[in-house]
């Protein structure tokens, strides 16, 4: 089985090179036409423990001063920014990491102070937050909804405790109600439930319990990770006992019952990874082809350029990509100096947009029209899975089917010029 990329960027952030500074990402901020609508990610680079499986870019502290340094930092990356598009208008905030719900509610109310002083949030459509629910209170939770959090998106990844203990990531089912209560309760209501199979030690029967559990919660959205093990990148993951992993086909077994049981419960199944309720946002995004897929994964939010702030963050720019410096040091020593802490990217060809166009096409909504002429090798490669019935062409179209979903990472990657001859191994497409 072949690794491939998620594709919530092309090209990908392995492709990103140095060559991409600092003076390009103010150029192309200032570039920026007057009706860009914008949106922001903030990333909180710290957790209070680690999860073995966890493949996020984030550090382990055990005491609050690094996240007091951090946010400084990162409202002085706010100051450096802002002054370039303060005229542009916000659609969509999103706090991701790491663990957002590390900040203290002072922490983060002050934060969102600056943050609606800085930018212009008068048409703002939601504001999201990553929630480890082991490290949620009722004082963060007001602090949200004062400072208008309309979407929670929940680490579960599963209820089974042999499960849990085998990731370090214990959280009984009665701490994650309670989130949900307290949420609903400050009328924090849109909420999301990540999950992942893959994890060790995962049978049918807790895979069942841990979907009949997310499904008691009654959440607007879930997402169903596939377990990306890529020891040789995190090499944390080695503490997952490999042998308790489920196998490849083990994992399509698990992948498929947990599908089948939300599809079951009545949620529309949206791209490779993500569930809604019918009525939810992103179904009717979905239905009707407006639905994207950004570093957050799949989205309503269809602002033309994604800000990225705080370390590893990636920026998405009509005339390509910008990345943070992944090392905190780093980070702290530009900012400190004045300097945005870009330390890659990528700048976007036409080839590119093209490709990008089509890749994300094929991973939001199952199909594209294409040029037949200017895509021959790429629909040579196609035809395995024309024959295969995972994928139809006809009057230049081609349709995937929403079962063939971990296949449509593969269908995708043959419109990838970088894959070809890359060295970086991704984790499998199951
Ligand atoms: C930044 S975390 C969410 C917030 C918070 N840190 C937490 O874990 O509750 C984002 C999500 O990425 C998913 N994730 C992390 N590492 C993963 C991996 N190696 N494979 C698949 N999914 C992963 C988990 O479902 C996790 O909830
Ligand atoms: S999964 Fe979430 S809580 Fe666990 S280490 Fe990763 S970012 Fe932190």
């Amino acid at each position: 089985m072949k690794g491939v990329p998620r594709y919530t960027s092309y090209p990908t952030a392995p492709h990103f090179h140095d060559g991409i500074s600092a003076q390009k990402h103010i150029k192309w901020l200032k570039e920026l036409d007057e009706d860009t609508s914008l949106s922001l990610y903030f990333h909180i680079p710290y957790c209070k423990q680690l999860c073995w499986f966890c493949g996020c870019h984030t550090t382990i502290i055990n005491s609050y001063n690094s996240v007091s340094k951090y946010i400084e930092l990162l409202k002085q990356e706010v100051h450096m920014i802002a002054p370039l598009v303060q005229h542009l208008s916000v659609k969509h905030i999103h706090f991701g990491g790491g663990s957002p719900t590390i900040l203290s509610p002072i922490d983060f109310s002050k934060f969102m102070e600056l943050i609606s002083e800085q930018f212009n949030l008068s048409d703002i459509a939601e504001i999201a937050l990553e929630m480890d629910p082991r490290t949620l209170d009722m004082d963060k939770v007001i602090s949200y909804k004062e400072s208008g959090v309309t979407r929670a998106s929940l680490g579960v990844q599963d209820f089974d405790t042999k499960v849990q203990e085998a990731i370090n990531r214990v959280q009984d089912y009665g701490l994650v109600e309670k989130v949900v209560n307290n949420l609903r309760l400050s009328n924090i209501k849109a909420l999301n439930i990540d999950l992942i199979y893959g994890l060790p030690y995962q049978t049918i029967e807790t895979t069942i319990s841990t979907i009949e559990r997310s499904l008691s919660l009654d959440p607007d959205r879930i997402s169903l990770f596939g377990y990306a093990h890529v020891p040789w990148m995190k090499q944390h993951q080695k503490l997952v006992p490999e042998d308790a992993l489920p196998t490849i086909e083990e994992r399509e077994i698990l992948s498929e019952l947990s599908r089948k049981l939300i599809l079951e419960a009545g949620y529309t199944a949206i791209g490779i990874d993500h569930f809604a309720k019918a009525d939810d946002e992103l179904s009717i995004a979905a239905s009707s082809n407006k639905l994207r897929r950004n570093f957050q994964g799949y989205t309503t939010d269809n602002a033309d350029a994604l800000i990225g702030f705080g370390v590893s963050s990636i920026s998405s720019l009509p005339q390509g990509y910008l990345q943070n410096t992944a090392k905190n040091v780093d980070y702290a020593s530009n900012i400190k100096n004045k300097k945005l802490p870009i330390a890659r990217g990528v700048e976007l060809s036409t080839d590119d947009k093209q490709r990008r166009d089509i890749i994300m096409s094929l991973m939001c909504n199952y199909q594209v029209k294409i040029n037949a002429d200017l895509y021959a090798p790429e629909l040579e490669k196609l035809q395995p899975f024309i024959d295969s019935g995972d994928v139809t062409f006809s009057d230049g179209i081609i349709k995937t089917s929403s079962l063939s979903n971990n296949k449509l990472r593969l269908i995708a990657s043959v419109f990838d010029v970088y894959l070809q001859n890359s060295p970086h191994r991704y984790s499998l497409a199951v």
